[in-house]
């Protein structure tokens, strides 16, 4: 009797093996492989015609039809608008607001006269008018249906022919030619290979849902990367109500983008403004708080470092660092210790990114090293300086890109005094602010006892 035929696949990054194995030789990840059985072939019926290549030259381009979503922050993520034909992934942690960004994105497109088919495999359509119900009004033509069967979902969309659909979520559908389970690598796989076909041979956007998974079988939205146009994800402080979408991958536009949102009682707002965001509730005139100018995808954002240095009551002490990478914020300490001679062996250090925000860019070492400073001497900081520069192992400051767009968002939010690499000092065009360009970390400490 032939035995079934089981494949092993890595959940995280979909690669495959013949055996199980401990660490996953594509991702590095421990124990995601799981076993699913071997797919019958389909057989595509569809005869095969002679294919035939084409000149470049005698290609003529359709023009990229865009959309505005009606959600500013959503349109600047994806490149200026939503792209014809196009399938996007968001991604994210369960609860972060993915099904709540996409419903009202239906509301604003349908709004404009397009057709949208919302198609949920996790809520009931009671649960999906509930939360339309919280986001406000929703007039236009916004279609619902609870489906996870992949060949029901495609007769429905050929039926209707929407403008724009929207799957929540991937890993709830399934074909049923596959004997594995729904969320499986394959199912998962197969579902979205086939909405591909659908988009590109309707002209039909297909927005997927993707949940980013921690545990269990299910596959997670990294295995479908490659196979989709453009990556987006949803991310955000399980304490903090304010979310960032990130474009991974963009096959329309830069990947350096991103939205800020606030989630309210009544559904995501956008954040036209993160900086004044992030800077709500900063303490005044106290030891181990500064501000950064730090640089999000193309955008300048003013974040508040704070630092806390205090003896320690262990042999070893503590090290934190919230928001920011835990090895940097060691690496500063040390280029403190050896560099301007400070005595941290026996301080407890934390270092927290207040607000929720995550930077991990360099640019952020000298206000880190300033906010170290600035507590361990318990000198309180002038609240109108920012700082922004990467520090090296010798202690040098070191010039960062986009200078000159750092120092405007601080003039524009109303600091009186920059504190910056002097190589970016000469560069800088902006009036209004005071400019301190310093090369080392010993010029920094000599400006904290002025000011
Ligand atoms: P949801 O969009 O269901 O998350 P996902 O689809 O990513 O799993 O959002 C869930 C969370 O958002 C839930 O914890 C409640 C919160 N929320 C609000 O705070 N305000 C709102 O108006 C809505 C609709 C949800
Ligand atoms: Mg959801």
């Amino acid at each position: 009797m032939a035995k079934n035929k089981t494949i092993f696949f890595c959940k995280e990054c979909g690669h495959e093996s013949a055996k199980w194995l401990g660490q996953c030789p594509g991702c590095r990840q421990w124990d995601t492989f799981v076993e699913e059985p071997v797919s019958k072939k389909i057989i595509n019926t569809r005869a095969k015609s002679v294919s035939e290549p084409q000149l470049l030259q005698e290609i003529v381009a359709g023009v990229e039809t865009r959309m505005e979503s009606g959600i500013g922050e959503l349109d600047r993520v994806l490149g200026g608008g939503i792209v014809k034909g196009s399938l996007v992934l968001v991604g994210g942690d369960p609860g972060i607001g993915k099904s709540t960004l996409l419903l009202q994105m239906c509301r604003e497109i349908t709004n404009k006269m397009s057709k949208v088919l919302y198609i949920s495999g996790e809520e009931s359509l009671n649960q999906i008018k509930m939360r339309a119900n919280r986001l406000g009004v929703f007039n236009g033509e916004l279609l619902l249906l609870c489906e996870t069967d992949l060949d029901l979902i495609e007769n429905v969309i050929h039926k209707h022919q929407p403008d724009i659909v929207v799957i929540d979520s991937i890993q709830t559908i399934f074909k049923e030619e596959l004997s594995s389970a729904p969320g499986s690598v394959s199912q998962v796989r197969e579902a979205t290979g086939a909405l591909m076909r659908i988009a590109k041979s309707n002209g039909i956007t297909i927005f997927i849902i993707g949940h980013v998974t921690k545990e269990g079988v299910v596959a997670g939205p990294r295995v479908l990367e490659h196979m989709v146009d453009t990556v987006l994800y949803f991310e955000g402080d399980n304490y903090a109500s304010y979310r960032v979408l990130r474009a991974v991958k963009n096959r329309f536009g830069s990947t350096n983008e991103i939205g800020v949102f606030e989630m309210r009682g009544d559904g995501l707002a956008e954040v036209k403004n993160p900086s004044e965001y992030m800077l709500k509730g900063r303490p005044e005139g106290e030891a181990g708080s500064v501000v950064a100018a730090s640089i999000e995808g193309t955008r300048p954002i003013l974040v508040e470092v704070q630092a806390l240095i205090c003896r320690t009551n262990f042999n070893m002490p503590r090290r934190t660092a919230a928001g920011t990478d835990y090895n940097r914020v060691n690496l500063l300490m040390a280029v403190l210790e050896k560099r301007l001679g400070l005595q941290l062996s026996d301080c407890d250090a934390y270092v927290n990114v207040a607000g929720g925000m995550r930077i991990t860019e360099p640019a952020i070492d000298l206000a880190v090293i300033y906010a170290i400073l600035s507590s361990h001497k318990n000198i309180a900081l002038n609240n109108r300086i920012v700082l922004f520069g990467e520090v090296g192992l010798t202690g040098e400051v070191r010039a960062v890109n986009m200078a000159e767009q750092r120092v405007a968002e601080a003039a524009k939010m109303g600091f009186e005094v920059c504190i910056l690499p002097q190589a970016n000092k000469d560069t800088i065009k902006t009036k209004g602010i005071q400019l301190i360009g310093i090369r080392n970390i010993g010029e920094l400490l000599g400006l904290l006892n002025q000011h």
